[in-house]
């Protein structure tokens, strides 16, 4: 089945065209940081106007790209949420407009199933597996039993880990969203120089809070009138990586042992952290476990991910109703329920 999948949850329109739920025949992912950065986060109501300006070029480049027209595609995904309501207005209205033309089939995905299934378009994972989520908005870890049937182990009981980066990165005075500058930074730093908390590494349970480490690292930079220049600069920033990924190895490694599961997916933006990946795989090691983390442009947003779940549901006839409304908060344990 070739499928036209479409992502406009947040700040990312993006469009893509594969086969199968496997094969990737395009992916075009149109980023609106630049204009964001300059508010020091998304507006969604200027989200959603780029999407409106952006949508139709970017889904024409995908069928470009992969050599397609409207005639060749046979379904299509696009994210129903969870996000900015105006933002997936734009992609669910325009995911409805081709259906209806093309009298083609259309099913909403769950934007952290597609990053959670984003590992597939690089090889298949046997079911079941975990998936750690890291992104802007979820810090999650799941059991993943099947396509459409999640339960959540743990999860963020504040900020996310893509916030926590770039809340830090704020204070540290880095452009938005600074994940990636930090990742950067941290490359010369020592990790060991800045004492900051891990916060709820021993509470026993596989839930994560980030919020007070991005206090910790507002107190160090006030404390000390920080110019973040230079060493100290990089040594905070490595500081702070270490720390997060302390947090996320040691909750992740205690879900796998829980569950007894010897397959772990890593997926969201953060999931393209240098740091992370190294310690990821410093895990898979020691726990002598499968690990899958897509390249960096699987990791991040893109529409691509979404036509794994997609192809899943609209072969086995789980088509959407051309009433279908967006979701903007969204738990993955309910998704069963609403594919009904
Ligand atoms: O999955 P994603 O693209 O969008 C959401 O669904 O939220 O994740 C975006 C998040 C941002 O917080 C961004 O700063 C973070 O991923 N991110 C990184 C890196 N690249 C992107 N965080 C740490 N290190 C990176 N290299
Ligand atoms: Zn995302």
């Amino acid at each position: 089945m070739l499928i036209l999948a479409i992502e406009t949850s947040c700040d990312e329109t993006a469009a893509a065209v594969v086969a199968d739920g496997r094969e990737i025949r395009s992916s075009v992912v149109s980023s609106q940081i630049a204009i964001h950065a300059e508010y020091g986060g998304v507006v969604p109501e200027i989200a959603s106007r780029k999407h409106l300006e952006m949508i139709v070029p970017v889904i024409s480049q995908a069928l470009r790209e992969a050599d397609a027209t409207f005639a060749d595609i046979e379904g299509i995904a696009v994210t129903r949420g969870p996000g900015l309501s105006g933002a997936l207005l734009v992609g669910l209205s325009t995911a409805k407009a081709i259906a209806c033309a093309r009298k083609i089939p259309f099913v909403g995905v769950h934007h952290i199933e597609g990053h959670l299934f984003a590992s597939f378009l690089e090889r298949p994972v046997e079911f079941p597996f975990l998936g750690l989520v890291v992104s802007g908005g979820h810090t999650h870890i799941y059991l993943v039993q099947d396509f459409g049937h999640y339960r959540t182990l743990g999860r963020t009981v504040d900020d996310a880990a893509g916030e926590a980066f770039d809340k830090s990165a704020k204070i540290m005075g880095l452009e938005y969203p600074g994940g990636a500058r930090i990742d950067a930074l941290a490359q010369e730093g020592d990790p060991r120089a800045v004492r900051l908390p891990r916060p709820m590494l021993h509470d026993g349970s596989l839930n994560f809070s980030f919020s007070g480490l991005k206090t910790a690292v507002l107190n160090h930079v006030a404390g000390r009138r920080l110019e973040i220049t230079g060493r100290e600069a990089a040594d905070l920033c490595a500081s702070f990586q270490e720390a997060v990924c302390d947090v996320l190895a040691a909750k992740t490694g205690a879900a796998l042992r829980q569950s007894g599961i010897g397959r772990l997916v890593v997926a969201g933006g953060v999931a393209c952290n240098s740091g992370l990946r190294r310690r990821m795989q410093a895990l898979a090691s020691e726990l002598g476990i499968e690990l899958h983390i897509p390249a960096p442009a699987l990791c991040g947003d893109n529409a691509a991910m979404h036509a794994v779940p997609g192809n899943h549901y609209l072969e086995k006839g789980l088509v959407s109703p051309a009433t279908l409304d967006v979701i903007t908060t969204w738990e993955m344990d309910r998704i069963g329920e609403s594919l009904q």
